[in-house]
């Protein structure tokens, strides 16, 4: 087999048969088949897309490329849950103790973050002393003793996938929906879940920016999924704007605190019930949707998510009392008000530059390498929806750098857009797919 017939055969527009993408997932991570042989690939794959079948076979080679995580030893069913990536997104802080505290095992892998913000890892090491560093033994351990256990990826976990979302990254070949679906489902499929709850975002801040396409690639990943016997749903749900209004590592751990105890934004914590639901649906503990999101909305009246999280962070080295007096969380040194520049509605907050506008102040990483400050970021204050007068603040940004921070607020300010027309609200749910 030669790597130049296969992509000439994507060139013209053929389907590759499970072989083909065999021969080019295993010699591309071995590094026998050179990165511009499979970048001219990739960009056939862009243009020329991929049957179902060819995905959920691209699908299975990375899962098989690495290692696969047996979790076995975990009682009850496990669900993984997986945000396809948006701004403010800290849902996985708020939800993964909410659905442990009713006793379903959360055993996840979360990823660091490239791009706007950090990872769920990155957020959750703004607490003193906070690591995912543990060995396997322990993290089964932590589930079983506390339900609930947060693991980075290991580079053994899907490494096809880890060398080929790499090179999609320089080479323009990201957005494809085959290409994100298989890659999600590889790391998901392998991190040995029995079932998985998929929270598609949809939107300006979103990988997939329209609606037809983000409940195409729900599709996708739920039959993946479905096809090799876990359990999969997706729920839609709106990015169109940052989720709550805290942009940010620390400012978002906070945030998720501050839910868990029952004074957070209600977007973040009616996502976490909707998603929550599903979980509990899927792990059998709940049989109608009624009772599971009673049985979560009890989570946060009586402190037991809340307890959970703490008792989560302390199994994985964290300093309990940051999470007691959330003002000893890493502080910025600046905090600037951004104000209006007219006045009318808000109809509009684009959501990835407002993720721009927090990388610039040091939230997120511009290359795998560059460090992340935990205390940098956005608070938003007026939402869609909101009235503004010239002037008001419509959002904080907490800043080291004052540099950085004029480039910083310029941006959010293009963010925002101000008309004198109150646009139609925009639901925070589109639908679920199954
Ligand atoms: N997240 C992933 O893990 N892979 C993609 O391709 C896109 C988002």
């Amino acid at each position: 087999m030669r790597m130049y017939d296969i992509i000439l055969k994507k060139r013209n527009g053929e389907e590759l048969t499970k072989e083909e993408i065999d021969f080019f997932v295993d010699g591309y991570t071995k590094g026998e088949i050179p990165d511009y042989q499979v970048s001219a690939l990739l960009m056939a794959i862009f243009f020329n897309k991929m049957t179902k079948r060819e995905t959920a076979d691209l699908t299975m080679a990375m899962v098989n490329s690495g290692e696969t995580i047996d979790l076995s030893e975990i009682q009850g069913i496990k669900v993984d849950k997986h945000s396809t990536g948006g701004v403010g997104d800290k849902t996985t802080l708020v939800l993964a103790p909410m659905v442990a505290a009713c006793g379903v095992p959360v055993a996840k892998m979360s990823g660091r973050g490239l791009g706007h913000t950090g990872g769920t890892i990155d957020k959750l090491e703004s607490i003193k002393g906070f690591s995912v560093e543990m060995t396997k033994k322990q993290f089964i351990e932590n589930v079983n003793r506390i339900k609930m256990a947060v693991g980075g990826q290991t580079a053994d976990l899907a490494p096809a996938d880890k060398k080929l979302y790499a090179l999609r990254d320089v080479t323009a070949t990201v957005d494809n929906v085959s290409l994100i679906a298989s890659s999600i489902m590889s790391k998901k499929i392998a991190a040995g879940a029995d079932a998985i709850v998929l929270d598609v975002k949809t939107g300006t801040g979103a990988f997939m920016k329209t609606l037809d396409d983000s409940f195409e690639l729900a599709q996708e990943m739920v039959d993946i999924g479905t096809n090799v016997g876990r359990n999969t749903i997706a729920v839609i749900s709106d990015m169109d704007q940052p989720l709550g209004y805290a942009v940010g590592n620390a400012l978002e751990v906070k945030e998720a605190v501050e839910t868990l105890k029952g004074k957070g934004p209600e977007d973040l914590l009616e996502l976490c019930i909707v998603l929550g639901t599903q979980m509990l649906l899927l792990a059998g503990r709940a049989n109608t949707e009624e009772e599971a999101r009673k049985m979560l909305q009890e989570t946060i009246t009586s402190g037991s998510a809340y307890e959970k999280f703490k008792e989560f962070v302390k199994a994985q080295g964290g300093d309990v009392s940051v999470i007691e007096d959330l003002e000893l969380l890493p502080k910025a040194q600046h905090i600037i008000e951004v104000k209006a520049d007219r006045e009318g509605y808000i109809t509009k907050i684009i959501a990835d530059q407002i993720g721009i506008s927090a990388l610039i102040l040091g939230a997120g990483r511009e290359t795998k390498e560059s460090p992340i400050d935990p205390a940098v970021g956005i608070i938003i204050k007026e939402k869609v929806g909101s009235y503004v007068k010239k002037g008001d603040v419509i959002a904080y940004l907490y800043a080291n750098d004052l540099n950085k921070a004029k480039i910083s607020e310029q941006k959010l300010l293009e963010a925002y857009h101000i008309e004198e027309q109150k646009l139609e609200e925009r639901p925070l749910i589109f639908g679920i797919v199954t």
